[in-house]
């Protein structure tokens, strides 16, 4: 340890006998890495290793199904040991763990009636009782059956042969996942649990015994040494019968008594999906009037749960942690409380694997931020491999791999978003002479606006452009800003490769009455964001708006993509009355899943009306008209017309400079209009070829 600013962060820790090098831990994440076959294989292997060797305390690997399918609610890319057969190819991956000295768990679950994907088989979905549908949460969910008292010994046996196998392929212990709405939850919680039997209602001591079971058997097959780590919900919301927070801190005191090295916390809401698990996102599009009480709110949900911590560190003796948006500064301040033992992360650790090793060498600054932007959930959530809006290498570890140039070639950069700056860092660090032309006086492209407009993310957006900047810098970038580079520029600059990432064009409504001075085009709203940038930042920028602006109080957007609806959103938080027009049939397209199921009803509750499958049909004195996908004409009455319609590839400018260099690249929304996450990839896929 070498950086007394992270003394208790950087402090080995133990869990039952297994040392961490730190207390940070990576708490378990899907990745859908798995082969459908079920067997570890090489993207898996190369995640984790590269995951271990950034300097993590421990590796928690992720959800995998002590039964299949029946366990897991993302077939066929959900980790399961259900079987033997798999054991040889788990001890391959707890080897290339180990070898980065870290000790590596794994979290077991069972599904039990949550089955948001709809993908598993019709199914005999048991639980601890028998419940309709109406009593479901939601149709994420399966109608459960109570299981006999021989169906529940059967299961802890599963649980168990789970753990064995897990021990066998070489893992230093198991996380036994009770929590979220899984099938040891349905115990747990009056709200699934009818049972009248020792695992029943009665008591909180039955309400636990199937969990508790489970730890005992386990250690007494395994051992009393062998780690069980016991994620629960400590507190639920959103119900009534939801396990209160004296009832989640008895429960953890059941567990540590039958045997559990360590307890993880968790904060669960009925409904599943309204951002207790990534609490910062209690606060999309707008905190509710009640926010969950037990838990702390100050930090606009970076540890929210400490506080679930802290009450069940009063009644045990093992190490307790949680997650949730926590960062080394936070989480060495609540180590030095004694409010944590241990600070669990999961995006900040798909963001920058690396992020240990950076705390370690004091390097914060090289640390690349996550932007709280959900895409690694949503590409899960649909069952497809896990990516990182920020960090192209993830699952990417064998592709990615930075090598030094062959030759190494003098590389322009015309454009400083983030394909930009991407290409250029990663050109950099390969050794080539690279410099970077950005017509404007600031980095980021439209980040930095896109920052202004998403209050949630702002912080998270312009740590990104910090970063970047930094890096670039720091690689030997040559930045120059405020310098539009043509042909003159090229033919004087000689480079040996020119790399277009000048970002996307704008797209123009072409109906009659598009150019009224009432009709705000998307080209001319970044015009007056731009100018105003010259004199103020983005998060001032953001405060100022909400005294004035040049729109008028009733808006019509015309265009309801990702754009499209982040403006609305902007607009209504400043008190406009908006209506959102779109083309196409699905609103939103861009924003994960999760944010969308926060902001549709937001939207309700604001009066923002929308049309879907519309046609623009011109403007007028009266307002905007247009066909309904009924194919009724309607005028739609507004002060404003707000033009988001999807932004164009910059194809003109690849015609006009082909052939000034002896090797020419397109990137980013230059080539094709996307969002940060593929600007990035096709910034650092490009970064590695040349
Ligand atoms: C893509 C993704 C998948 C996750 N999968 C799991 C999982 O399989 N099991 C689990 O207990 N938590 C899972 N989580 C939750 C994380 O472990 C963590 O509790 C949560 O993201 C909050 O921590 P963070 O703010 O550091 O990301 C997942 C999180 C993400 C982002
Ligand atoms: S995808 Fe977004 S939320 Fe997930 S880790 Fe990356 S930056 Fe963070």
């Amino acid at each position: 340890m070498n950086n007394t600013k992270f003394e208790k962060l950087l402090e080995p820790g133990y869990i039952g006998k297994v040392r961490t090098r730190n207390r940070m831990i990576k708490t378990a994440n899907g990745t859908s890495f798995i082969e459908t076959s079920g067997y570890v294989g090489d993207r898996a292997l190369a995640y984790y290793e590269n995951m271990a060797k950034g300097g993590v305390g421990l590796i928690i690997v992720e959800s995998c199904g002590v039964e299949y399918p029946l366990g897991v609610q993302h077939p066929p890319v959900q980790f399961h040991l259900d079987d033997d057969k798999y054991i040889p190819s788990y001890s391959e991956l707890t080897k290339v763990i180990h070898a980065q000295g870290c000790p590596a768990f794994i979290q077991f679950q069972h599904a039990g009636p949550w089955n948001p994907t709809g993908l598993l088989p019709k199914r005999d979905t048991k639980a601890a009782s028998t419940l309709t549908r109406e009593e479901l949460p939601g149709p994420a969910f399966d109608v459960p059956r109570g299981m006999s008292l021989a169906e529940v010994r059967e299961y802890v046996d599963i649980w168990a042969k789970a753990a064995e196998r897990a021990a066998k392929a070489g893992f230093d212990g198991v996380e036994i996942n009770g929590a979220t709405c899984h099938q040891i939850n349905t115990f747990f919680s009056r709200i699934w649990n009818k049972r009248e039997d020792e695992y029943g209602l009665q008591t909180l001591e039955n309400r636990a015994r199937f969990m508790c079971d489970i730890v005992r058997e386990v250690k007494r097959r395994l051992g009393k040494d062998y780690p069980v780590l016991c994620l629960i919900n400590v507190a639920e919301y959103r119900h009534e019968k939801g396990t209160t927070l004296e009832e989640g801190v008895q429960f953890a005191r059941f567990l540590a008594e039958a045997g559990a090295d360590a307890i993880q916390c968790r904060a669960h809401s009925y409904h599943h999906r309204d951002g207790l698990i990534q609490p910062e996102k209690m606060f999309y599009p707008e905190p509710p009037e009640t926010l969950p009480k037990d838990l702390d709110w100050s930090r606009r949900g970076k540890g929210a749960m400490v506080p679930l911590v802290e009450a069940v560190k009063k009644v045990v003796s093992v190490p307790v942690f949680c997650a949730g948006r926590l960062d080394p500064v936070i989480g060495e301040d609540y180590l030095r409380q004694g409010k944590l033992d241990f600070v669990g992360m999961t995006r900040r650790l798909l963001a920058d694997p690396e992020l240990p090793s950076k705390v370690i060498a004091g390097k914060l600054e090289d640390i690349r931020s996550c932007t709280a932007c959900l895409h690694c959930i949503d590409v899960r959530n649909k069952n497809q491999l896990l990516e990182c809006q920020v960090n192209a290498s993830l699952g990417r570890e064998r592709e990615f791999v930075i090598q030094p140039a062959g030759r190494k070639k003098k590389v322009m950069v015309i454009g400083g978003g983030p394909s930009g700056m991407e290409a250029a860092r990663v050109a950099a660090l390969r050794g080539h002479q690279v410099s970077l032309f950005e017509k404007t006086t600031r980095l980021g492209g439209l980040v930095p606006m896109a920052a202004i407009v998403k209050d949630v993310e702002v912080d998270d957006l312009l740590g990104l452009v910090r970063y970047f900047r930094t890096q670039i810098v720091k690689e030997g970038v040559t930045v120059r800003l405020g310098k539009e580079a043509g042909p003159m520029e090229i033919a004087e600059f000689k480079p040996d490769v020119l790399i277009l990432a000048a970002g996307a064009l704008h797209n123009t409504l072409d109906i009659p009455g598009a150019n009224r001075r009432n009709v705000l085009s998307s080209a001319r709203l970044h015009r007056q964001l731009m100018f105003f940038m010259k004199f103020f930042g983005p998060k001032t920028l953001q405060s100022l708006t909400r005294v004035w602006m040049p729109i008028g109080k009733r808006v019509a957007i015309i265009g309801g993509a990702i754009h499209g609806c982040e403006v609305a959103e902007f607009l209504v938080k400043r008190g406009r009355e908006v209506t959102i027009v779109h083309a196409d049939k699905t609103l939103a397209a861009g924003i994960p899943v999760e944010d969308q199921l926060r902001l549709f009803p937001w939207f309700d509750k604001k009066g923002v009306v929308r049309y879907t499958e519309a046609k623009y049909e011109e403007i007028t004195d009266k307002g905007l008209v247009i066909t309904t996908r009924e194919g009724e004409k309607k005028t739609l009455e507004a002060d404003t017309f707000v033009v988001t319609l999807p932004y164009l590839p910059n194809t003109g400018i690849a015609k006009d400079l082909e052939g000034k260099a002896p090797e020419v690249y397109n990137i980013g929304s230059s080539a094709e209009p996307g969002l940060i996450v593929n600007a990035i990839l096709d910034g650092a896929r490009l970064g590695l070829k040349i």
